[in-house]
């Protein structure tokens, strides 16, 4: 007889989801939860999103590891979004009920990467907008629209998606947004794309499996449902008590809370000051800012010992929605800002050759006497 299996050894009460765990070196970014900073390469996020374009950000952060032909990053991705815009023959002739996402990774594994001499870092990182944009216009029928190598990231990204050159706000806020989720020390994501990276699989393999995680409502997966949640609210006035009713029904509030940070994401202020580069008068903002007072008060009565504040997702939803991008687009998005942080990482775990493989605990049945 087999022993029936204890649910409850498999709970997080014995299980630490490796918090607190340090499982590698980095100089890319480090992520003070204390304080609520952030440094990528030793500079603040407030010094490097809003100041330096998607292109310049990714130069620093890439600096010693990543060496372009050319030199010039922006037309390395030029030349990048080219080349990928080839490859998007595969993505239509996939299933029409596939997602972008989904559509994205069939991209991605189709992106030729064997007949260049384009570092794999700039090749992938480069494609990833051009993936999107095609995967959406795909999704809703239309043609997808070729690259202009000559535009930077967030300008070309938004007249493939759009069909047309976005308004200059809009390309300023997506550029701050790509910049600010751009690296994030050891996250779920980009975790994943260092064991898959430690076992000497492919850059490319290592990008498609951090999207999977990054996917999840509880990485990022959350900006689509914090606007779902805005639009349940409706009102301001109806922010608090649609906040309690959720908090008693045991539901966790999309946008707040965080592993590492015990105080504010910095991010949510980076991406809230973008909101204030905006035309004015967005309504949701005014709702947004609502359902933020009202869930971090309830939050801090119903968990008391847990210190639970506002992340970055939240001021991701309002700020992406307000230049027209769909919620469905939102971590699709994400993985486009956040793809040259992956691939950063793996290139540092290349470098130390050593496999990851923590252990688990057994807790199932003994061989039978
Ligand atoms: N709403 C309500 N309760 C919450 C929330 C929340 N958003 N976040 C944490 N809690 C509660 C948990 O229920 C738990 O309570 P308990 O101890 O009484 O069971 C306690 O706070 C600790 O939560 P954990 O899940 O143990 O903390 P962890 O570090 O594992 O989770 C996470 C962090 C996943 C981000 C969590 O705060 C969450 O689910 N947030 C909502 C989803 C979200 O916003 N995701 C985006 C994160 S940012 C990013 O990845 C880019």
């Amino acid at each position: 007889m087999t022993k029936a299996l204890k649910h409850a050894e498999l709970t997080p009460a014995n299980v630490t989801g490796l918090e607190g765990v340090i499982v590698a070196n980095t100089v890319l970014s480090d992520v003070d939860g204390v304080k609520g900073a952030l440094l990528l390469r030793g500079k603040p996020i407030e010094a490097l999103a809003g100041h330096l374009s998607f292109e310049d950000a990714i130069a620093h952060l890439w600096q010693d590891l990543v060496s372009l032909p050319s030199g010039d990053l922006r037309r390395a991705f030029g030349t990048a979004r080219v080349r990928a815009f080839a490859g998007v023959a595969a993505m239509q002739a996939t299933p029409a009920d596939l997602t972008v996402f989904e559509r994205m990774r069939v991209g991605l594994s189709a992106l030729s990467l064997h007949e260049t001499q384009t570092p794999d870092a700039v090749a992938i990182s480069g494609a990833m907008p051009v993936l999107l944009a095609a995967a959406q216009r795909i999704k809703e029928g239309l043609s997808p629209i070729a690259p202009d190598s000559g535009l930077r990231t967030a300008e070309d990204l938004l007249r493939m998606l759009l069909g047309t050159p976005a308004p200059g706000h809009a390309v300023e806020a997506v550029d701050r947004y790509l910049v600010t989720i751009l690296d994030h020390g050891l996250n779920a994501s980009t975790f994943a794309a260092r064991v898959i990276a430690s076992t000497q699989a492919d850059m490319r393999d290592a990008v498609i499996g951090a999207m999977g995680a990054l996917k999840g409502p509880l990485h990022g997966g959350a900006p689509g449902p914090v606007l779902d949640m805005l639009d349940a609210v409706g009102r301001p006035e109806n922010a608090a008590s649609w906040v309690d009713q959720e908090l008693s029904s045991g539901a966790r509030l999309m946008g707040f809370g965080h592993r590492v940070y015990r105080t504010r994401d910095p991010r949510a202020d980076v991406l809230k000051a973008g909101l204030r580069k905006l035309p004015q008068n967005n309504p949701k903002l005014v709702l947004a800012e609502a359902v933020e007072m009202a869930a971090l008060a309830a939050l801090a009565k119903a968990k008391p010992d847990r210190a639970l504040d506002t992340n970055v997702e939240f001021y991701t939803a309002v700020l992406l929605d307000a230049v027209g991008i769909d919620r469905s687009l939102f971590t699709p998005l994400f993985a486009v800002g956040r793809t040259p942080g992956w691939c950063a990482h793996v290139l540092e775990q290349q470098a130390t050759g050593k496999l990851i493989r923590p252990g688990s605990r057994y807790v199932g049945p003994k061989p039978d006497a």
